[in-house]
């Protein structure tokens, strides 16, 4: 399987804290099932994209050769998880942000709500050429509220990663239950750990298989783990569903 969104480059962000860490994650994915994760590094300021680039590089090579030379049949692409900041969209070389030179890039919404720029940042995206892939959107307290607030972004043409820890239930049940809604609705497409370390926040993929079996028929199911994220990877287009709106109720809530 492909890990889509793992912070597993060492001392680069809040992910893996030493080379050390970083091949225990990777041991970890690799007892998971997995065999190659895209490292999604964060970007959270408009520092210059070529350092940001240059610096995640040499972690992910350097890493890659101490896989290579343990044996390890572990593979590491580069991308980034970017925020949704409107001053990155005038910087030059977004595109070397992208997962591993496609046009899929990897976007991150603050976690409280869904700003207005949104639909414009999504929209713009799409025009200089991008498929933007929403990280986590069931994460997200508006989202997690009033699911169709989605809908207009996966109708502009964005795709939806789901956190294999949000439909596990690891970040407690009105997360779990905005992924079942959102996967449900033709508004998950494909998976990410979104590991940090090797340990709570480690690359478990196989118990969120397990339970998206429950959820979505076979085929669905092989789509989002065993082929969409290869034509991603691959930069190949992918063909999906179109997104439904949930009927169902919002809902309120003060904690859980
Ligand atoms: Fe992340």
């Amino acid at each position: 399987m492909l890990d889509l969104h793992c912070h597993i480059l060492p001392e680069v962000d809040d992910g893996a804290g030493s080379i050390g860490e970083a091949l225990s994650m990777a041991a970890v994915a690799a007892k998971e099932g997995i065999d190659a994760v895209v490292a999604t590094p964060h970007f959270l300021d408009a520092r210059s994209i070529d350092d940001f680039v240059q610096g995640v590089e040499r972690q992910r090579q350097q890493l890659q050769s101490v896989l290579d030379a343990q044996q390890m049949d572990f593979d590491v692409f580069l991308g980034a998880e970017v925020f949704m900041d409107p001053a990155f969209l005038k910087l030059g070389g977004l595109e070397r942000l992208a997962i591993n030179s496609t046009p899929y890039i990897l976007v991150e919404l603050p976690m409280g709500e869904v700003p207005l720029y949104a639909e414009d940042f999504i929209y713009r995206l799409r025009l200089m050429g991008f498929i933007p892939i929403i990280a986590h959107p069931e994460r997200n307290l508006a989202i997690m509220h009033d699911p169709n607030i989605l809908y207009r972004l996966v109708d502009l043409g964005c795709l939806c990663q789901i956190n294999t820890g949000s439909i596990t239930g690891f970040f407690g049940k009105q997360v779990k239950r905005c992924a079942r809604i959102l996967l449900t609705h033709g508004m998950g497409h494909v998976l990410g750990t979104d590991a940090h370390s090797d340990g709570t926040r480690g690359p478990y993929m196989r118990k969120a298989v397990e339970q998206l079996k429950s959820w979505l028929d076979e085929e669905q199911v092989r789509n989002m783990v065993n082929i969409l994220p290869y034509k991603v990877l691959g930069g190949e287009a992918v063909s999906v569903e179109p997104p439904r709106k949930y009927k169902g109720s919002r809902r309120f809530w003060l904690w859980g």
